[in-house]
């Protein structure tokens, strides 16, 4: 197949080289330290030090001159490295409050962190703003068996609040994520992370009606209005639990002078003016910070399977994924996919926790695909199982695949699949990681035009040397593919080629640059690519409002559209118009094979 990339590409004597280099303006951004917020002294030292009381609390006060703070600096992905002087350990929401009033008052800039395992550059300082960390505030207040609402503080770690569900009620926390046992519920929440079992908790989001409006509207104020009605009609969209704008049912939230806003309920229903608690789920910090949490849990599923695929191409997944709904429907839990590239890594480096399920190498096949059920009942689960298993190998569907036999093993299926990214972390080279949402019949396409991509820019053997890795897997049920490219190092002669290209392919197949992960550092200046003049303008009227100084999680997630904006748009308009439609072809003729 002729990719679409090998038209247009930076370099070579390719004519559409030069409108690559428009692009590529937008893509490294470049961030100078606001002179209006100031360096940290003895006296604002002497002030946190007061408030969080640290003679008695050693540990809540910690200094750069005297620890290593370079756990709180760096990110998971060892990208991103900041200069906090300083970070801050408080305890309760009182002191919360109390350092950010501080804060506030004297233009101090301050990066929110829970566990520190964003993805995108987000929990860690650009400069030397200051952390406040909220490890400490890590208490499970009460939880309701009736209503399965659970209250706690936003430090909890997710492992620990489900832990604390099944061991002591026989219910399960609705979010599971390969990083569980750092993450804090508070960054979840800020990241409105999706996860591994989000398909069975799914949210149909209300299409905004805000972003569906024409850009130039951005002018006319009193379209607020329109943009109320859209927080409070996006609780009646939940096809059964939801997502995290699904299940959490209440906020605590400290605002950036001190305030406490509490927009806690332990009630499923409550419809009592605009839902102000859904402007923080996925706000990265930038808006107030997290103190406590409700969430609505679910009962303990009794009976759990788990079926581990091997397939000859991506078309089929995308055929089992659609038997497997119709088939297993209200019991699946997950539909995951990886593409052996991705297993090379769990399997190298975390070999002692999981292994290869099948017989033969993880070479053999060029896709796999983990399908989760969870139900009440085992032996109907296995019934429905027996019948999709039975109608993959009649169709051809599938070339070999295993189902779990007991826990040990559907750990082992699962650490495989989780542990695709901490794999790549052990292997101690540099990961660039996108995060994107794409229609399913393209998804894989953009896999395999970056790795055209890459071979041409940086070299043919490159990727069959070994030098870079172009794995992609993901949540095949919720349309999110985890594209990553694996280089020795990180370095701008990597970035440049895959940045911005890889947001003009989301951009081109109206896809999401950011499907779970959220915009952060790296792509906190590229908000543009999927929403509308209008919604940015207001989402920078809510910042206003709520963070006049900006002194939250400054630097990220940018709400504001490039300056060039104009020019950026006529650039896109002539990529489309020479876009190589004949190459796109083969995805749609899948898409007919598939409706046949
Ligand atoms: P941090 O990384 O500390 O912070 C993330 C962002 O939230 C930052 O912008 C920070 O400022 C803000 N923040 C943190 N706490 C608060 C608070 N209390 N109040 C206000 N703002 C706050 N994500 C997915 O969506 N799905 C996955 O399947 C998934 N799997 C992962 C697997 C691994 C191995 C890793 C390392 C990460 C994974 N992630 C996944 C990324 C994901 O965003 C985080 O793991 C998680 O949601 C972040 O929680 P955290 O407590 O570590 O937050
Ligand atoms: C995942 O699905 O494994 C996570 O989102 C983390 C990653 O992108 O590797
Ligand atoms: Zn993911």
């Amino acid at each position: 197949m002729q990719s679409i990339y090998s038209k247009i590409r930076v370099g070579g004597e390719n004519t559409n080289s030069v409108r690559w280099s428009w692009f590529r303006r937008f893509g490294s951004w470049k961030i100078e330290r606001d002179s209006r917020f100031k360096k940290v002294d003895d006296k604002d030292t002497a002030r946190f030090e007061s408030i969080l009381d640290s003679r008695n609390n050693p540990s809540s006060v910690l200094y750069q001159k005297t620890e290593n703070l370079s756990a709180y600096n760096t990110d998971w992905l060892r990208k991103y490295k900041g200069e906090a002087p300083v970070v801050l350990k408080p305890k309760q929401t009182q002191e919360v409050s109390a350092l950010l009033e501080y804060c506030n008052a004297n233009n101090i800039a301050v990066c929110v962190q829970g566990g520190n395992t964003g993805l995108v550059g987000g929990s860690v300082p650009v400069f030397d703003e200051v952390i406040i960390n909220l490890s400490r505030m890590n208490n499970i207040l009460s939880f309701d068996e009736q209503s399965g609402i659970l209250q706690c503080e936003a430090g909890v770690i997710l492992e620990n609040a489900d832990k604390y569900l099944r061991e002591k009620y026989t219910f399960i926390y609705p979010l599971d994520l390969g990083a569980k046992g750092s993450c804090q519920i508070g960054g979840n929440i800020s990241t409105n992370a999706g996860g591994l079992r989000l398909l069975r908790y799914f949210v149909y989001f209300f299409h905004s009606l805000v972003s569906s409006l024409p850009p130039f509207l951005v002018f006319l104020s009193p379209l607020w209005f329109f943009f109320f009605f859209f927080l409070k009609s996006i609780n009646h969209k939940y096809k059964r639990y939801g997502n995290l704008h699904g299940n959490v049912m209440g906020l605590e939230v400290v605002l950036a002078n001190g305030n406490v806003l509490n927009l806690q309920s332990n009630n499923i229903k409550d419809n009592t003016g605009y839902d102000l608690k859904h402007l923080f789920i996925g706000s990265e910090g930038t808006l107030g910070v997290i103190t406590k949490a409700s969430v609505l849990c679910m009962k303990e599923p009794t009976s759990y399977n788990l079926l581990f695929l091997a397939l000859p191409s991506f078309a089929n997944a995308l055929k089992v994924k659609l038997l497997a709904k119709r088939v297993l429907n209200e019991i699946i839990s997950a539909i995951e996919f990886a593409d052996f590239q991705s297993l090379k890594f769990p399997l190298t480096y975390l070999h002692n926790r999981c292994s290869f399920p099948l017989e033969g190498k993880y070479t053999d096949y060029p896709f796999y695909m983990l399908i989760e059920t969870s139900g009440s009942n085992d032996t109907h689960d296995k019934e429905k199982l027996t019948q999709l298993i039975e109608t993959l190998f009649n169709e051809k569907l599938i070339s070999a695949g295993t189902i779990a036999q007991d826990m040990g093993q559907f750990r082992s299926i699962w650490t495989l699949r989780e542990g695709i990214g901490p794999g790549i972390g052990e292997s101690k080279r540099a990961c660039y990681k996108y995060d994107v949402s794409l229609p399913l019949y393209q998804m894989y396409d953009v896999v395999e035009n970056c790795r055209v991509r890459v071979e041409e820019m940086l070299g043919h053997d490159t990727i069959k040397r070994g030098e870079i890795d172009v794995v992609g897997y993901g949540h095949l049920g919720d349309g999110n593919l985890h594209l990553n490219v694996v280089t020795p190092t990180f370095a701008s002669k990597y970035e440049n080629v895959l940045e911005p290209w890889i947001y003009d392919q989301c951009s081109y197949y109206r896809g999401s640059i950011s499907a779970e992960h959220g915009l952060g550092r790296m792509k906190g200046n590229m908000i543009h690519y999927n929403k509308s003049a209008l919604a940015v303008n207001l989402m920078k009227n809510f910042k206003q409002l709520l963070d006049p100084k900006g002194i939250l999680n400054p630097y990220k997630l940018k709400v504001s559209y490039p300056k060039n904006m104009l020019w950026h748009c006529f650039c896109l308009l002539l990529l489309k118009s020479n876009f190589n439609e004949q190459a796109v072809k083969p995805s749609q003729q899948k898409l007919t094979a598939f409706s046949r």
